[in-house]
């Protein structure tokens, strides 16, 4: 389940509906979607799509969306500092940039440009859509991360993060959802 974070002003929301509204009255798309299969950790990517096939077809199409696939980290991955910090530093892309959370957990900052920064932790069931041009970046922790995530695109190269070089991230180093 998300919860959204607003730490300059000490706010939490964590009723769905309210964060939705929130995000929605900002033009970030958020949804939650639910399925019954309970995956083990060899389900493959193909696997994990047509599970949620039902809520991810109609959304690609409609969105005109034309590829998806499943990334997963794990405390086996190899190179997480190095992966951790190319999400870590604020950045935009040529696309929207679409997750939705299978398993594990990880958080979705966001930079508006009147200057509002707020965050929203991802779960499992949440889906999150980071308009095309917003500053963002993204933590799944210093150590044992865990995120499945599927990823929706139009083309894979608008993912390709343009880096903003602020370093405002820097400033919610110690940052912590309490839950
Ligand atoms: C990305 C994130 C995690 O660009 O912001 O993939
Ligand atoms: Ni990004």
């Amino acid at each position: 389940m998300a919860i959204l974070s607003i730490p300059d002003s000490n706010i939490q929301i964590n009723n769905v509906a309210e964060i939705k509204q929130f995000l929605n009255d900002r033009g970030v798309f958020f949804d939650q979607w639910t399925c019954d299969v309970v995956f083990e950790n060899t389900a493959t990517q193909e696997e994990i799509l047509a599970a949620y096939s039902k809520d991810l077809d109609p959304f690609m199409k409609n969105g005109g969306y034309l590829t998806a696939d499943v990334i997963s980290i794990n405390s086996l991955t190899e190179n997480y500092d190095a992966i951790r910090a190319k999400f870590l530093a604020e950045h935009t892309h040529s696309e929207d940039e679409i997750r939705f959370f299978v398993d594990g957990q990880g958080i979705f900052w966001f930079h508006l440009e009147n200057g509002e920064i707020f965050n929203l932790l991802c779960e499992k069931g949440d889906l999150i859509s980071v308009p095309q041009g917003t500053k963002h970046w993204f933590d799944a922790g210093e150590t044992n991360p865990f995120v499945k995530a599927i990823r929706i695109f139009i083309d894979t190269t608008g993912w390709i993060p343009e880096y903003t070089s602020s370093k405002i991230e820097e400033r919610y180093f110690d940052f912590k959802v309490t839950k």
